[in-house]
């Protein structure tokens, strides 16, 4: 179901641990699978929390309420638009409108090529960096001006 390079990895989640705190691991367990799968099947989710030995409803718990887990196909990029009162106040509602006409996709939605996925996201603690986008859940991009969206776009080809 995992790669052994995925197990070993969720196994060092493990060991920042106690044996009867394992539970703590889900995040990260989590993390790790959806950048080997793409995203989060059923199936994965079930078998992680069965690997770290809790109850597969712990994992949905965690699954479906942080919006870095995605639960269906996304995108080769994920593209998530920080619209909280700092980025707004700074152009981030403006950087999302910008990045749907460009891509000619809503919030939620993927480029009929597989590409990109777009995604209104909350506050990811940047907001010196307004108005902030997070590539693929991982990598900040600050200060997304038009043209900074334009270079973004053009890098990732
Ligand atoms: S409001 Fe956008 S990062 Fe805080």
């Amino acid at each position: 179901m995992l790669s052994a390079e995925s197990l070993k990895q969720i196994d060092t989640e493990l060991a920042k641990y106690p044996a009867d705190r394992h539970r703590s691991a889900i995040m990260g367990a989590l993390r790790i699978a959806q950048t080997e799968k793409g995203w989060l099947t059923p199936e994965t989710i079930e078998f992680v929390a069965d690997y770290i030995g809790i109850p597969p409803v712990q994992a949905y718990e965690v699954a479906t309420f942080y919006n870095m887990y995605d639960l269906k196909p996304v995108g080769k990029y994920k593209l998530t638009v920080c619209t909280n009162l700092p980025c707004a106040l700074r152009g981030g509602v403006d950087a999302g409108e910008y990045l749907k006409k460009k891509l000619g996709i809503g919030y939620g939605e993927t480029t009929p090529d597989g590409k990109f996925t777009l995604v209104e996201g909350e506050c990811m603690g940047a907001c010196g960096d307004a108005p902030v986008m997070l590539l693929n859940n991982h990598k900040m991009c600050s200060f997304m001006t038009e043209e900074a969206i334009e270079a973004k776009l053009a890098e990732l080809g």
